[in-house]
């Protein structure tokens, strides 16, 4: 019944990352399928949300698990699904994949480490850090802002937190970069072994640095997560490096497109671009715009834990069972007009930009979230105040992605 309706609508055609137009702008596909299928049926076991109450419902809902491996009935076929499963029962899982009662644990430990102190502690090192890039590049005439400015910040940061040392920059990126690839709808088999040859490199790597900081404790997150504790509970060493791996991913590839991301939309919108050079009140609320328009990261997904309905665009509803998984779109979620009102646009005061849902929502909202801010906020603000006539040389060039949706070139001048 579903696949008829979503075929009489072509909706069946609009979910479709295999396909480099969709992954190039995804926003016209979302659009569609929000407008015409808001529970879209991909195929037996998987369907496809984009309305901003159906997302943030799924993320926030009690009826559903993050540890779709655990829970989807999908029969593991090709060897890309077969090397996930076994993947995950051997354990190689972080915070972000896990349910309660682990994820209430962890997160509990893992939350004292990571406080709003912690991060205020790297307010000033980034304001230095970015003037020093800044000044860098005023001496030049320009820059590129990818490598130049929004890699090394947060990466910088990141290292900083865990004081870690920086002198492996390049394979950390790269290691990174792999293991991001493996988010992809469209990962390979290649792909997974790259990423398992990369945790192996970097495993060694962290272990050494964390042996170290057991011997000398200092004010970092590292030695906080060593000495983290409630009711009588510590992570153990799988748990700390999982999570320590994830830290480094996702400070690296999410915060290094907000500041991409944000950047090139800035310059596709000039009159917002001065509006916020010339006024200092929009920089706490600017970045949850930029945040809202074009978010690093465009989808995660949920198991259902029992039967869940949704309601189609006529209001009949769409019932999912569990066993299947909801894809959960959260780029679309954030064009959607019920909720954003114009929102192909960028208005930089948006009353509600900050419902968003670019960092989740619910037990697993971004725990890097006020960290992200900050980085993007000073870069972006310093960036823009400092060279008023900043523009674009050539054509930006994205990232062939669709999960961690970025801008992999974006060459300035001033
Ligand atoms: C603009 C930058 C960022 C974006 C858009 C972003 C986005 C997200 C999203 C969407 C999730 C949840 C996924 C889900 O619900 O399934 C998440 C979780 C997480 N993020 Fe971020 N993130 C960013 C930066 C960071 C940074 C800088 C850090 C740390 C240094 C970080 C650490 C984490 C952690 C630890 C989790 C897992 C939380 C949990 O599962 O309880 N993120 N992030």
């Amino acid at each position: 019944m579903t696949e008829e309706r979503s075929a009489r609508r072509g909706s069946t055609e609009l979910w479709r990352p295999a396909d480099p137009a969709f992954r190039a702008d995804p926003y016209p596909f979302y659009e569609r399928l929000r407008s015409t299928d808001p529970a879209h049926r991909l195929d037996e076991y998987t369907v496809v949300v984009t309305r901003h109450a159906d997302v943030s419902s799924t993320l926030r809902g009690p009826d559903f698990a993050r540890d779709i491996e655990r829970h989807s009935a999908a029969p593991a076929i090709d060897p890309v699904s077969v090397r996930r499963k076994e993947r995950a029962s051997n354990g190689g899982r972080s915070i972000l994949n896990l349910d309660p009662p682990d994820h209430t644990r962890l997160r509990r430990l893992v939350t004292q480490a990571f406080t709003p102190r912690a991060v205020e502690r790297l307010r000033a090192i980034t304001e230095r850090m970015v003037d020093e890039v800044l000044d860098r590049a005023a001496a030049d005439g320009g820059f590129e802002l990818i490598d130049d400015l929004a890699f090394p910040i947060p990466f910088r940061v990141i290292s900083e937190m865990l004081d870690m040392p920086t002198d492996r920059s390049d394979e950390l990126r790269d290691w990174s970069q792999i293991l991001t690839a493996t988010l992809e709808p469209t990962a390979t088999l290649a792909d997974l072994d790259a990423a398992e040859a990369a945790i192996g490199e970097l495993i060694p790597f962290l272990d050494g640095v964390i042996t170290d900081r057991r011997r000398n404790p200092g004010e970092d997150v590292v030695s906080a997560l060593l000495a983290a504790e409630a009711e009588g509970d510590r992570l153990d060493m799988a748990e700390l490096m999982a999570f320590v791996v994830l830290l480094y991913v996702a400070g690296h590839e999410t915060t290094v497109n907000l500041i991409g991301n944000g950047v090139l939309a800035l310059l596709h919108h000039p009159d917002q671009l001065a509006a916020w050079r010339d006024d200092p009140a929009l920089d706490s609320v600017a970045v949850d715009e930029l945040l809202r328009y074009d978010g690093p990261v465009q989808q995660t997904v949920r198991a259902p834990l029992q039967t869940v309905s949704y309601r189609d665009a006529e209001g009949e509803a769409v019932e999912v069972h569990h066993g299947e998984v909801v894809i959960t779109c959260l780029g679309a979620a954030n064009r959607d007009p019920e909720m954003f009102p114009e929102p192909d646009r960028l208005i930089l005061g948006r009353p509600n930009a900050n419902r968003h849902l670019a960092f989740s929502s619910g037990a697993h909202y971004c725990l890097g979230a006020s960290l992200a801010r900050m980085e993007a906020e000073i870069a972006i603000t310093r960036l823009i105040r400092r060279f008023p006539d900043l523009r674009l040389v050539g054509e930006p060039r994205w990232r062939d992605r669709l999960t961690i949706r970025g801008v992999d070139r974006l060459q300035l001048a001033f």
